[in-house]
């Protein structure tokens, strides 16, 4: 039987997606028959009870509580990034000059200045680099690519997308990292935003200009933190202020000529995890919803006259991407499945030696998309989307 090459992963915090990344290791081999697997070797948190229990609950053989010590140890070969925003370039950039694969959660960076710093760094030391955009890994979504591509809805027209929560509605939800721009880098924009951009690169095509408009409804909070279910948790008497959007909306046109309109929101109530896209072409239209996301609307004007309608495609069959991997048709996979699928891919690509996509080109691309809308708030006006990448390689 051929050795499968170990790939012993480092990861850099161990909270939300701490969880999610560390589920995806531990079940990857399962699923899919990879060259490569993931060996949970370190895992990093500055509070050492805290890591050391994280440890164990999740399976890694060790811990530590500076994520400098994964840069200088020899037996780690993928260093995992699931910090908040404000410590991924610089985790990134030594992971990378040390030779080590990065994978970094999204959004890739602060600023796209330092977003193309990180990948200028991942392309000198030639490492295999991604960015968790879980969503494009919904096998659902997989096949609205597949029909896109196929040509069955013609030229794209429209895209509508959302990511619309309401678990900060409540005035005395704490002012937590997510909410401070120098933790955070943004608010609903960067968080939520980041990925219906990612989604809207992923199926329509590249943003060409863009004209937004942001609000934060509720200025002042009190210092605290949260859980990894989203809940508060108040840890002070003190309140601070809100420096980043509890709201984003906006305008976009694509390069290929389609329009797009964009909103991310944690004052929507009633919303969870309201991640929807809704595509219109010249021969038919696709819907998705995050809450339901084994399904795909999909409307195929050449259906019959009389027979014409959204039809509900539930993508568990095997011409579904990544489908095939799990159970018989019929039978639901969930958001965990996203983890599990686009790490099956960072493993083919550090066996096979190329960065699959979504890569730090993806979070640059992104990146500047983020920094256009922002840019189209503060001058009150339509902002061209970088297109140019200028890193060395
Ligand atoms: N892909 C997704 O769907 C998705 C969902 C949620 C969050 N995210 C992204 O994942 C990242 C982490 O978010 P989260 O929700 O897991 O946050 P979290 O607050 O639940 O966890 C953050 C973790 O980082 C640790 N940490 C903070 N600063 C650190 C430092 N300097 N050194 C070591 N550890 C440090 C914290 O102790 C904690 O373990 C963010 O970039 C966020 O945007 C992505």
């Amino acid at each position: 039987m051929k050795q499968k090459k170990q790939i012993r992963v480092g990861m850099v915090g161990y909270r939300l997606m701490g969880r999610a990344h560390s589920h995806a290791y531990r079940d990857v081999p399962f699923y899919f028959d990879l060259d490569a697997v993931p060996v949970l070797q370190v895992i990093v948190g500055r509070d050492e009870e805290g890591v050391k229990a994280a440890a164990d609950k999740m399976g890694w053989a060790s811990w530590e509580t500076d994520w400098r010590r994964l840069i200088e140890r020899d037996d780690i070969d993928l260093i995992d990034i699931v910090t908040p925003n404000n410590t991924h370039a610089e985790i990134a950039i030594a992971a990378a000059e040390a030779g080590k694969h990065v994978f970094c959660e999204k959004p890739l960076a602060f600023s796209l200045d330092q977003a193309k710093r990180m990948l200028e760094a991942v392309n000198k030391a030639g490492v295999t680099h991604m960015i968790c955009h879980n969503y494009r890994f919904s096998p659902a979504v997989q096949f609205a690519k597949k029909l896109i591509e196929e040509g069955r809805l013609g030229k794209i027209y429209h895209i509508r997308a959302t990511f619309l929560q309401d678990w900060l509605m409540d005035p005395h939800f704490p002012l937590t990292w997510r909410l401070r721009k120098e933790i955070s880098g943004g608010g609903t924009l960067g968080d939520l935003g980041a990925h219906i951009i990612d989604l809207a690169r992923f199926l329509v095509g590249e943003f060409c200009e863009v004209v937004g408009m942001m609000e934060t409804f509720i200025k002042k909070r009190p210092f605290g933190s949260m859980t990894e279910n989203l809940k508060g948790r108040i840890e002070s008497d003190q309140w601070g202020e809100v420096t980043v959007d509890d709201a984003t909306a906006f305008l976009a046109r694509f390069k290929n000529g389609a329009l797009g309109t964009f909103e991310s929101s944690r004052f929507c109530k009633g919303n969870r995890a309201g991640n929807r896209f809704e595509i219109n072409g010249e021969k038919g239209s696709l819907r998705w919803d995050m809450e339901n996301l084994n399904q795909l609307q999909v409307y195929l004007g050449d259906d019959e006259p009389g027979s014409q309608g959204f039809r509900t495609i539930h993508c568990t069959e095997e011409e579904h991407p990544y489908a095939g991997a799990y159970w018989p048709a019929g039978h639901s996979i969930g958001y965990e499945h996203t983890f599990i699928n686009i790490v099956s891919e960072l493993m083919n690509g550090i066996s096979k030696g190329y960065s699959p996509q979504p890569n730090f080109e993806d979070g640059v691309k992104n990146q500047a998309v983020l920094e256009a809308v922002e840019q189209s708030v503060k001058t009150r006006s339509w902002v061209s989307v970088s297109q140019e990448i200028h890193v060395r390689s």
